[in-house]
């Protein structure tokens, strides 16, 4: 009979001894999981998915969030989804399993998040959507959304557009480069462009193709559009760096940006202000990637249960070529 009570209170110690064990690996097991770090030392945990490192804008965010989390005291679990939904699943459901105190992400697309939203959720961690929305019923899947509006900013290339051409008699032929399939800002921006320009039987939309928001793609594209319509009057493209691989493929063909093809984009990042002042764009309108000090503003605020706006709308302007040989000095992206 003694000999089974000890055997019991050896398993149990034994049970126990393995159990800290596995804790303190969680906690303290530098292999990146965050929550154990966090909740330790009273430092917020946050997993972040970017959608990748595929325009000058992504790479100015990716810094602004780097840098805000250091300067906020907050541990940054950063993980980069080379522009593939499946990856930011992937990376938000290691981030539900890690235990971090919050997690926020750049949806690559609009759709597909219900499911892993609800596991968050479920599992009691905050989500925070940072540049680009989804397309979810339930708002209560994730707790604010901070970015620009992308349909006031294709509204607002449409209206230089229309201002641009207002003495042509026309046709004004035109292509547009969006960017990749799916993605908030492809479909506003192409949606406020045509909201304003649509009704205006004098703009002919000749083609309309994804670029991905890439250079690479942007020339390729703009290649193919070269090739099938001699006559382009105007390239609308949703991004800067889109922009610049056209600005190429347009040289290439012979012809001059800015004066035979007149381009307009989105973003205003530093080559994108720099080919405006140099004149082989047009008009850019802004597109800030500086989301960082806010949104770690808003995290701490969302750790510790407070109440934080559904929408944070990001402040945004325009610029022609003349502002940007201004604005070109203090740029910081
Ligand atoms: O979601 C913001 C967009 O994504 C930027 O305008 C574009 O450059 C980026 O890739």
């Amino acid at each position: 009979m003694l000999r089974k009570v000890s055997a019991v209170v050896l398993g149990g110690v034994l049970v126990a001894a393995a159990l800290a064990a596995c804790g303190g690996q969680e906690r303290g097991g530098g292999s990146g999981t965050g929550s154990g770090a966090g909740k330790d030392d009273g430092q917020i945990v946050m997993g972040f998915s970017q959608v990748g490192a595929e325009s000058g804008w992504r790479t100015a965010n990716t810094k602004s969030i780097q840098e805000s989390a250091e300067a906020a005291g907050i541990k940054l679990q950063f993980s980069d989804a080379q522009q593939k939904q499946e990856n930011q699943i992937k990376a938000i459901r290691s981030f539900i399993s890690q235990k971090v105190d919050i997690i926020a992400f750049s949806p690559v697309v609009e759709s597909g998040w219900d499911t892993v939203l609800k596991e968050a959720k479920d599992a009691g961690i905050p989500v925070i959507l940072t540049d680009r929305a989804v397309d979810s019923p339930d708002k209560t899947l994730y707790k604010t959304f901070i970015g620009s509006d992308f349909v006031v900013e294709g509204q607002k290339a449409g209206e230089w557009v229309k201002q641009e051409f207002a003495s042509a008699s026309g046709p004004v032929n035109m292509v547009e480069l969006q960017g990749n399939t799916g993605a908030a800002p492809a479909i506003d921006r192409k949606e406020g462009f045509a909201s304003v320009i649509g009704s205006d039987p004098k703009f002919k939309m000749l083609a309309s193709q994804p670029g991905d928001f890439t250079r690479v793609k942007g020339k390729e594209v703009m290649e193919a559009f070269l090739r099938a319509n001699p006559d382009i009057d105007l390239l609308y493209a949703h991004n800067d760096d889109m922009g610049l691989g056209a600005i190429e493929a347009i040289e290439a063909a012979g012809k001059k940006p800015g004066t035979d093809i007149k381009i307009v984009t989105v973003d205003a990042v530093k080559d994108g202000m720099q080919a405006l002042a140099d004149g082989k764009i047009n008009f850019i309108v802004e597109c800030s990637p500086l989301l960082g000090p806010q949104l770690m503003d808003l995290a701490k605020k969302v750790v510790a249960g407070e109440t934080v706006p559904e929408r944070v709308l990001t402040e945004e302007t325009t610029f022609t070529q003349e502002q940007a040989k201004s604005a070109l000095p203090d740029r910081k992206y």
